[in-house]
């Protein structure tokens, strides 16, 4: 480790909905959509001061084979109305929710999220999603039209077009004296006009600048579009890599492309989704993730695993048994829909499962509880305490996105017994430090471009 001062770790927590990390048989199991389990997470979460609440968006009920996925559970509800519902009781906590770039328009977008910055006191965000598969698209009747590459050219442009209606309106432009009668500064407030390849729009962004300025923006996608793309303009980034080694080289990457992109990289904040396990002893914490993977692995979330890596019918195969010799078919139409798709390489996934099978003697089942292990903390609080701050100030992470496996009370435990001791240890913040999310994730307000409002 460096001689730098000590990290403070970034802490997240989500509700994770319609999702096979949940275990929604788990006899404290509640609601995924109902009011109060959100409120729960979110209260909890300020309570262990944490720097933001985060949702993921899914805009389409899976399928397989044109059946709607049973194990899956119903709720995912609006994440703007989700969000700005906890705005009302919730004082600290940043409030950041996933909305794709491709089935959205820019206005309406940048119209809601600097709403919710107003209404929250200046803790919005932005997860911006590409979203990738025509099944969902076709609730959008835009279906399958944006390969990856126009998706990125579309989040692009999308992002920059959002930044200008925000920078429409100067911190300044309301005067509002009652004296004079005088509300507005001048008559330029809010004039936005933007002519590009994807956005064509012109004329005044109806919200006045937001507490944030910009609220703040992160992106989750992993090819090397969605790299540069986070490292150009992003300032957190959701990942799924939350170990070594695959952790540290990816953090090492994206700082190095923003540095490229003349950013500071310390500006640009890495946070994986993580899980931990919590035991009285290593044993004990071990024995508590095994009985909870049993729960998430069910037959039918293993089935969906691999038949959407293969993209074939395999309820022949026993589960509990040997990993099926036939080959994926990626040409035929996709059995699995709804379900993003993780693997870089399809081929390549099932020959690296077939050699873990073969070398560890693995059923089906066994080899999905390897590749899926979610709980990548497991131990005593102090062990797990430990263990994420060495990964933080390791650079594996600038912090993590914690799930609990059951909602709504899954992050309680970590809340009480974690936080302290990462308290102690300096690498947590006890008291809120700034009043918007941007000063408590320590990010720099992005200056606002105001030229066309300077000549208009
Ligand atoms: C960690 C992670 C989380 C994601 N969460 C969502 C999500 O909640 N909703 C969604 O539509 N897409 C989600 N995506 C998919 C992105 O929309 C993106 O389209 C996809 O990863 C393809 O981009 P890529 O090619 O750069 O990886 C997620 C991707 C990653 C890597």
């Amino acid at each position: 480790m460096s001689t730098r001062a000590r990290k403070q770790i970034i802490l997240a927590a989500y509700v994770g909905g319609v999702n096979e990390h949940t275990a929604w048989e788990h006899p404290d199991a509640g609601s995924q959509i109902a009011f109060d389990t959100f409120r729960q997470v979110a209260q909890t979460a300020e309570r262990g001061r944490f720097d933001y609440f985060f949702l993921a968006e899914g805009l389409a009920l899976r399928e397989r084979a044109g059946r709607v996925f049973e194990h899956d559970i119903a709720g995912r509800p609006d994440t703007l109305a989700v969000l700005a519902s906890l705005a009302a009781v919730t004082d600290h906590i940043g409030l950041i929710g996933t909305l794709s770039s491709t089935f959205n328009e820019p206005y309406e977008l940048a119209r809601q999220l600097a709403s919710l910055d107003h209404l929250s006191g200046g803790r919005a965000g932005w997860n911006v999603v590409t979203s990738w598969d025509a099944f969902t698209g076709q609730n959008f009747r835009r279906g399958g039209f944006l390969t990856r590459e126009e998706r990125y050219t579309r989040a692009e442009e999308f992002v920059r077009t959002v930044q200008e209606l925000w920078d429409s309106w100067a911190e300044d432009a309301i005067v509002a004296d009652k004296q004079s009668g005088r509300f507005l500064a001048d008559d330029t407030v809010g004039r936005f006009s933007h002519a590009g390849a994807q956005f064509d729009i012109e004329g005044r962004f109806t919200v006045p600048r937001s507490p944030q300025g910009r609220p703040v923006l992160v992106q989750a996608g992993i090819s090397p579009q969605g790299r540069d793309f986070a490292a150009a303009n992003s300032d957190l980034i959701f990942s799924p890599f939350s170990r070594q080694p695959e952790a540290q080289e990816f953090y090492a990457d994206v700082k190095s492309r923003a540095r490229s992109f003349g950013r500071n990289p310390d500006d640009l904040k890495i946070i994986p989704g993580a899980g931990f396990v919590l035991g009285d002893s290593r044993a004990d914490a071990e024995e508590k993730a095994r009985h909870i993977l049993e729960q998430q692995l069910s037959d039918k979330a293993v089935q969906v695993q691999f038949e959407q890596l293969w993209n074939r019918d395999l309820s022949a195969y026993d589960i509990d048994g040997p990993l099926p010799s036939i080959d994926p078919d990626p040409e035929a139409p996709p059995i699995i829909q709804g379900k993003a798709f993780i693997y870089q390489d399809r081929f390549e996934t099932v020959r690296r499962w077939r050699a873990l099978a073969e070398e560890k003697g693995l059923s089906i089942r066994g080899v999905a509880a390897e590749v899926s292990a979610r709980a990548d903390f497991i131990g005593t609080p102090e062990q797990v305490a430990d263990a994420l701050d060495a990964f933080i100030q390791n650079d594996g992470a600038d912090g993590v996105v914690l799930g609990g496996h059951v909602t709504p009370g899954g992050i309680d435990e970590f809340v009480d017994k974690v936080v302290p001791l990462l308290q102690e240890r300096g690498s947590l913040r006890t008291e809120y430090t700034g009043s918007t999310l941007r000063e408590n994730l320590g990010l720099p307000v992005p200056e606002r471009r105001g030229a066309l409002a300077a000549t208009v």
